[in-house]
């Protein structure tokens, strides 16, 4: 038997290192095929940009921070970490939090069981498990042309197909146009719609289109993912049925506490219909395990002590207000001929200029010029074309005399 002589000892020097010109660039690390032509998606990386301190942001959907209920959150938190000695152990997700949200999707119009709901990570990850659950690779999928980046991501992976839909800026997604390419024949995975202060048009779909969506669900066979993070910040009226309250067995329903209590608890929910249920527990565990048992538990506790409809209240109203302002502000200053949506829910206002506006030049200059930011429109268009002339400009995140003088600012470089 050959005795081993350690490397690099007297009778055996060291192999030489391979010289760096003969390794080929293939020989790195590469990431997986469907990555090499992406890259940070527009709005992420203008969101890096624009949170220096010193500018004016109308850009990201930030809820007000002076807003956040750290006072009562912060009890809750203490309560449970002197009182739950499961909170800082793995576990199973917390019965008690999963009872809260059947009850908050009650006041939404969903009957649903606590088995038919998954706790995630933000609204974020529900929409990346329930790509899980129903793509293949190279599914088709219908979405609106100007549509949340974040789903755009959530499905890439998939390399999804992409059946592009149009936008009414008073009615929001053409619920015609679906409805002819179902009868040709399509059969999407799913479709995608935020039927309740869209993002990033800042639209509401009215009670009609919300029926007839649900109705050609049912009647095609094809499952709808409502993605419906805003639907608790209504400030006209009452918010319209929700669609999973319309066709429970064929929607997906997604929503979050990120604008509701705070995006940084990363804790959201969705509701599957049941023949879903063990599959999005899978998908959801495949991801992450679970979600984090002392956030889980902390905003049960929070809910507990019936914190959130009073909060719940004052963000409607100082988001009522901030609208408003945002609104008026665009009518007194913008130039004839600009055209813009009037939110009754959300954050967010959907801005078209007139002429041959690039928005992406014009980000560049209010950033220079003004230390000032808002979102292009390109930002949000599929497949990254389109919306030239287009900006998102969020209203909830900035006071109102804040606001009035960023609009008057930007409406100024427009000319
Ligand atoms: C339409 C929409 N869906 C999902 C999300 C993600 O929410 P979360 O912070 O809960 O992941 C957002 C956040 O802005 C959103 O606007």
């Amino acid at each position: 038997m050959l005795a081993r002589s350690r490397p690099g000892s007297p009778e055996h020097p060291p192999a030489p290192a391979v010289p760096a010109a003969t390794a080929a660039p293939h020989e790195q690390p590469r990431c997986a095929e469907w990555l090499r032509p992406r890259t940070r998606s527009l709005l992420r990386q203008m969101v890096d940009r624009v949170s220096q301190p010193g500018i004016l942001s109308l850009a990201g959907g930030l809820p007000a921070p002076e807003l956040f209920p750290a006072r009562e959150y912060g009890a809750a938190l203490a309560q449970v970490l002197a009182g739950d000695p499961r909170a800082l152990q793995y576990g199973a997700p917390f019965a008690p939090l999963k009872g809260h949200v059947v009850g908050l999707l009650a006041e939404r119009g969903i009957a649903c069981a606590p088995d038919d709901v998954v706790l995630t990570s933000g609204a974020q990850q529900a929409l990346s498990v329930a790509a899980g659950l129903l793509l293949e690779p190279g599914s088709t999928l219908a979405l609106e042309r100007l549509v949340y980046t974040g789903v755009q991501e959530a499905v890439a992976r998939f390399q999804p197909r992409v059946l592009a839909l149009d936008s009414d800026l008073e009615t929001g997604l053409d619920v015609d146009e679906l409805e002819r390419l179902l009868e040709r024949g399509e059969r999407p995975a799913f479709v995608y719609v935020i039927p309740e202060g869209h993002n990033p048009l800042g639209v509401s779909l009215d009670e009609r289109k919300r029926r007839r969506l649900a109705e050609l669900a049912c009647r095609h066979g094809v499952p709808l993912v409502e993605d419906d993070p805003y639907g608790m910040l209504v400030y006209e009226g009452a918010a319209a049925p929700t669609l999973k309250s319309m066709a429970p067995d064929w929607v997906l329903y997604v929503s979050t506490f990120s604008k509701v209590i705070a995006p940084a608890l990363r804790l959201g929910y969705m509701a599957v219909p049941a023949s879903l249920r063990q599959a999005a527990v899978l998908v959801k565990e495949a991801g992450d395990l679970e979600s984090s048992a002392l956030t889980q538990r902390a905003v049960a506790a929070y809910l507990e002590a019936g914190h959130l409809p009073s909060h719940l209240e004052r963000l409607r109203s100082t988001y009522r207000t901030r609208r408003d302002a945002m609104l008026e502000a665009i009518a007194a200053h913008f130039p004839a001929g600009t055209r813009w949506t009037r939110p009754r829910a959300g954050m967010f206002v959907w801005v078209e200029l007139p002429g041959d506006v690039d928005t992406v030049a014009l980000l560049d200059t209010a950033l220079r010029d003004e230390k000032l930011a808002f979102v292009p429109g390109r930002a949000f268009s599929v497949g990254g074309q389109g919306a030239r002339a287009s900006l998102r400009l969020s209203f909830a995140n900035q006071p109102p005399e804040v606001i009035r003088d960023g609009v008057r600012r930007l409406a100024r470089l427009i000319g």
